[in-house]
Formats: structure tokens, C-alpha cells, sequence
């Protein structure tokens, strides 16, 4: 079965259970800058999914098109994909557990004719915030799953939730079995081997989070997701999504084309090409910040992989008008925006080629330098400088170095990379927990400051005085803390300079991931009283502060900028309130 006939199969049945067919939101959100793209089918629906009334019905079904970017550097793999597109099924507090269940499963047998003996089934084990789902387990076995292909999770498998605040609930999730040998005894859908395989994902919206907690929503919602590529290859009896029909006509082409066999770099190629497309055409460009930088690093890593492949770039425009055309018949919208397309990706190609020369330059000079120095090595900050600046690939770096006889340091440059990476993954995951959570990099760094600032007040005024309560926005931190008097200047002042030389140590903020046991007995600071999960996370800023926090956290307290108190106010009796900014 191609992918098109499964959506169409899919919106077609959830129409016959009474659901509207509402269309695709773009994948570039709408009046929304702090979300860099839309992730999940559920992310255009929140305002109905927490009460508001939805024009088409409170049954709606749709196909979305997604782009997550936090597992960019894993394409290239058998699975991975920036780009993919979601069924889903949503009912605005209108069925809950049993129809969606039922739903599901008529549609995985009935429509699709898995066989029962393929499908397993995850659901909610239980904890303090909300009861095991029996429920959803007993509604599995009415429509005829045995017992045994019924397993139960913790939050880690089965919580659904976007970011750290938002709607959410306990899911249950549907596994496709490969038929591959278990990989031990205890093999099962959530141990990651690869036999099984997720294909849909209900998750039962009742809760919402936020920095107190969970809450009842008003509306028992569901919120189902399908991804549509990893179905398509399940279903054609495919190892990876690039056999299936949406990649085959591509990574064929590229094949012929190549002068150098690697499956990697061509599957690199057709991913982001189509990413890319899909990208563009929801109206991004590329650029230096946010989405415009996603789309240009997705564009980037392409051409480089071409050149990999030795493929000449004369190829590219060609190659995209392919992409297209493989794509027109899922997504015709593709057609009025073709030129745009496909210049909007020759033009970032010919910046790159000429980075890429500039960046020659650069090594040139890198070179010179250590002759100079009487070294046959390439430093890791010079790899690392031409790779962030020049947007240069370290493996040229290491060719052109060896063609001169050089080494290079790439364990210094893994490192630096490693640092940048993860700086970026928290960024980018930040960025989505952004919308739904109004959390960007002026928020993180604030978080930051507080945890320096509470023990900075401590240090100042004593162990009295401890977090009662936090605010932040954009433009400044609120914290509320237990002081029975007014702070004096000097007080201030001294607190002020605290952070600040905190700030300019450049300290290393790190994460562990703990019991509450565990975290209390490490001495961390944090408010015990509040309900967390079995494990909480642990944020230490050098030896300086260490906190029982959710984060997210900036990785480096340098970051931070210079650190001021605009105002220190009473908030109730006994509690004192402080509000600061970060001046860049
Ligand atoms: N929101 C859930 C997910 O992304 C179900 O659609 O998996």
C-alpha cells in the first residue's frame, strides 16, 4: 500500500466515525515566532484540546505536516527524518478511552489487515499524579488483544506532553511487530531493540501541567498520532522509509549519479532535499536565526553530501525538480511553489560554495600558522572555527589537511562539537517547549540567574532564606523569598555582586538525573513538598548552587550577561520580593 492510499484510507475512516477532515496547518506556525516548527498534529489544536470550541465539530481528523530538528544529526540512519507527516484523530471531549481504542484497532486490522498476532499494546502503569490505566487495558482486551500483549510503563513510555507545561495524559501506544528475534528474555515494545516498532500513539488528554502541577481539565480529550512514513515502510515489508516509494525515485537517481557509494550520505540527501521542499514551501528562508537556520543547516549538510557522493552540484536543480515531482502527488500545493523552491535552495547552495572558499582561505591561513609553529597538527578550535564560521565540514578540513601532510586534533574538535551540539539540541528543544510553554533563551538564561540569585540570598542573608516563589517573562525575574524585613542596600549590593562574579566565572551548568532520596542526601536545594516523578533532576552551577529543578538551564553561566536588582519589594508577611534583569 503506497502512503497515499494510507491517508487516504485513514481521513476517510475517522469521516465515517463522524470526524470532520480538517487540513493540514502549515508546518512554518502561524503567528507564532517562538515555535520553530510545527511537531506533532496535536500543536495547531491546543486552544480546543483546552475548552475552546473547534468551528468544524468536536471530531476531527487530519494529516499534519511535521518537522522536528532535534534528531537532525541522526539522518542518515535506517529511521531518522526531520520531515514526516502525522495522521491523527482528535476528539474534543466528545469518546474517550473505548471508541479511540476500538477505533484504533479496526482500523490497524480491518483497514490495514495487520494481523492481531503483529500488534502489542503500552499503557500507563500509574504513579502519584494519575491512576494505571486499567482502562485502556481492558478496552484492548474487549476487542480481542490477549492479555499478554498488554504491557505497562512508566511516564518515561507512556505521558504524553509537549515540553514541560501543556495538556497531557497518560497514552497508549501501538507496536508492529518485525518478526525479528527478541533481543533477551525480557524483550519488549519500550526496550528499543527493533523488533518492535511503534506505529500510533493515543494519548488520553485530561491533565494539564504546569510549574504546580497537574490539574483535571475541564474536557476529556484524545489525541491519536500516526506517522505516516514508518507505517508506509511497515506495510511494504521495508527495513528503512528510503525503499518505500516517498524516497526510492531519489536515492535511485543519486545512486546513478554518485561516483562514490554511501548510503548514508544519499539518504542524507534525500532527507533534507525533501525537508527542505517541504520547508520552503510553508514559506521559510534561510537565514542565520531560527527556522531560516534550520532550513540553511538542512540545505548546507545537503550540498556537502553531494559533494561527498561526487556528485557535480550542476545536478541539484535537477534533483529537486525529482523531489517534487516524487512528492505532487501527496502535497499538489508543491506545483504553484516549484520556483521558489527550487531557487531558494540553488541560491543557499552557491552562499555555501562560496563559504566554502572563504573558509579555504581560512585554512590556508590555519596552515601557515602552524608551520610557523613547527606543528603537523591542525588544532580542534581551528576545525571548529571553520566548521560554526564557514559552515566548513571538519572531514574537508581533514582531507585538505592531509593532502598537506597534517594531522588533525578531532578529539579537541569532537569535544567542541559535542559542547555545540547539545547547546543546540537544548535550543531547539527549547524553542518547541517555547509556544506551548512561552520558554526561549531569555527565559532559560533568567532560570539561570534565579538559581544564582536564591543562593546568593542565602549566602547574604542566611539559610532562612528560601524560594517561595518565581516568575519570569521576557523581560525580567521575579522571586519571592522568606525574609522577615526590608533588605538593606549593601544586602543588595552584595547579592548583586555575587551573581555577577558568578556570571563572569563562566561556570559549567550541568544536570543530573536522581531520586528525590538521592537529591535530598546530595544536599540540593528545591522544593521537596511538590510532587515530582520517581526521578528529578538535579541542576548544578559549578559548586556554586545545586537545585531540584525541571530546567531547562544555559549550559555556561556566561552566557548569563550582567545581572541587576531593579526592585526589592514586600510580596506577603514574612516574604520578600526581588526583581532583576540581564543586561546583555
Ligand atoms: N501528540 C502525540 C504524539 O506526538 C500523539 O499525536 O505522539
Amino acid at each position: 500500500m503506497k502512503a497515499i492510499e494510507i491517508r487516504n484510507k485513514y481521513l476517510n475512516f475517522f469521516k465515517r466515525h463522524g470526524h470532520a477532515v480538517i487540513p493540514s496547518a502549515p508546518l512554518v506556525p502561524e503567528n507564532d515566532p517562538s515555535v520553530l516548527f510545527t511537531t506533532a498534529g496535536m500543536q495547531p489544536l491546543v486552544p480546543y484540546l483546552l475548552g475552546e470550541k473547534h468551528p468544524a465539530g468536536n471530531k476531527l481528523t487530519d494529516y499534519q505536516k511535521c518537522v522536528r530538528t532535534v534528531d537532525i544529526d541522526d539522518v542518515g540512519d535506517n529511521r531518522h527524518l526531520t520531515y514526516f507527516e502525522m495522521l491523527g484523530n482528535w476528539s474534543l471531549g466528545a469518546y474517550f478511552k473505548e471508541e479511540s481504542i476500538a477505533m484504533s484497532f479496526e482500523f490497524l486490522t480491518k483497514e490495514l489487515g495487520i494481523p492481531v498476532e503483529k500488534l502489542s499494546v503500552t499503557c500507563f502503569a500509574g504513579d502519584e499524579d494519575c491512576p494505571r490505566d486499567d482502562v485502556a487495558a481492558n478496552c484492548w482486551k474487549k476487542v480481542g488483544l490477549p492479555e499478554e500483549k498488554i504491557y505497562f510503563f512508566g511516564k518515561e513510555d507512556n505521558w504524553w506532553i509537549a515540553g514541560e507545561e501543556g495538556p497531557c495524559g497518560p497514552d497508549t501506544e501501538m507496536f508492529y511487530d518485525t518478526g525479528k528475534e527478541p533481543c533477551s528474555e525480557n524483550c519488549n515494545p519500550s526496550c528499543g531493540c527493533g523488533k518492535y516498532v511503534e506505529i500510533w500513539n493515543n494519548v488520553f488528554m485530561e491533565y494539564y501541567k504546569d510549574q504546580n502541577g497537574y490539574r483535571k481539565l475541564e474536557q476529556q480529550n484524545v489525541d491519536t498520532g500516526l506517522g505516516l512514513e514508518r507505517m508506509t515502510m511497515l506495510l511494504q515489508g521495508k527495513e528503512t522509509p528510503f525503499d518505500t516509494e516517498i524516497f526510492a525515485p531519489i536515492m535511485e537517481k543519486l545512486e546513478s549519479l554518485a561516483k562514490v557509494s554511501d548510503i548514508q550520505s544519499r539518504r542524507i540527501v534525500a532527507e533534507h532535499l525533501r525537508s527542505s521542499m517541504m520547508i520552503i514551501s510553508d514559506g521559510a528562508k534561510p537565514s542565520n536565526v531560527d527556522r531560516g537556520y534550520v532550513l540553511r543547516r538542512l540545505i548546507r549538510r545537503m550540498t556537502r553530501h553531494l559533494n561527498k557522493l561526487q556528485i557535480s552540484l550542476e545536478e541539484l536543480e535537477g534533483l529537486i525538480n525529482l523531489t517534487i515531482d516524487n512528492a505532487l502527488e501527496m502535497y499538489p500545493e508543491l506545483e504553484a511553489n516549484r520556483a521558489m523552491i527550487v531557487s531558494t535552495i540553488v541560491e543557499e547552495k552557491d552562499k555555501f560554495v562560496k563559504t566554502l572558499a572563504h573558509g579555504e582561505k581560512e585554512f590556508e591561513k590555519a596552515l601557515e600558522r602552524a608551520e610557523a609553529e613547527g606543528k603537523n597538527v591542525i588544532d580542534g578550535e581551528t576545525i571548529f572555527k571553520l566548521y560554526e564560521t564557514y559552515g566548513f565540514p571538519p572531514e574537508v578540513t581533514e582531507e585538505l589537511a592531509k593532502e598537506n601532510g597534517f594531522e588533525i586534533d578531532a578529539s579537541k574538535f569532537d569535544e567542541l562539537f559535542k559542547a555545540h551540539q547539545e547547546k543546540s539540541r537544548l535550543g531547539s528543544e527549547q524553542k518547541f517547549k517555547g509556544g506551548l510553554a512561552e520558554q526561549n533563551e531569555i527565559t532559560t538564561a533568567y532560570h539561570t540567574a534565579t538559581h544564582l540569585l536564591h543562593k546568593a540570598l542565602q549566602i547574604v542573608l542566611g539559610e532562612h532564606a528560601k524560594q517561595k516563589g518565581s516568575n519570569i517573562t521576557v523581560d525580567r525575574l521575579r522571586f519571592d523569598f522568606s525574609h522577615p524585613e526590608k533588605m538593606t542596600k549593601e544586602q543588595l549590593e552584595e547579592v548583586e555582586k555575587i551573581v555577577n562574579e558568578k556570571i563572569a566565572e563562566d561556570l559549567p551548568v550541568t544536570c543530573q538525573e536522581m531520586t528525590l532520596e538521592e537529591a535530598k542526601k546530595s544536599g540540593a536545594t528545591g522544593l521537596f513538598e511538590n510532587k515530582y516523578g520517581d526521578k528529578v533532576k538535579v541542576y548544578s552551577i559549578g559548586d556554586f548552587s545545586k537545585e531540584i529543578c525541571g530546567g531547562p538551564h544555559v549550559t555556561h553561566t556566561g552566557e548569563l550577561g550582567h545581572f541587576k536588582i531593579k526592585k526589592e519589594e514586600s510580596s506577603s508577611a514574612g516574604v520578600r520580593r526581588i526583581k532583576a534583569i540581564l543586561e546583555k
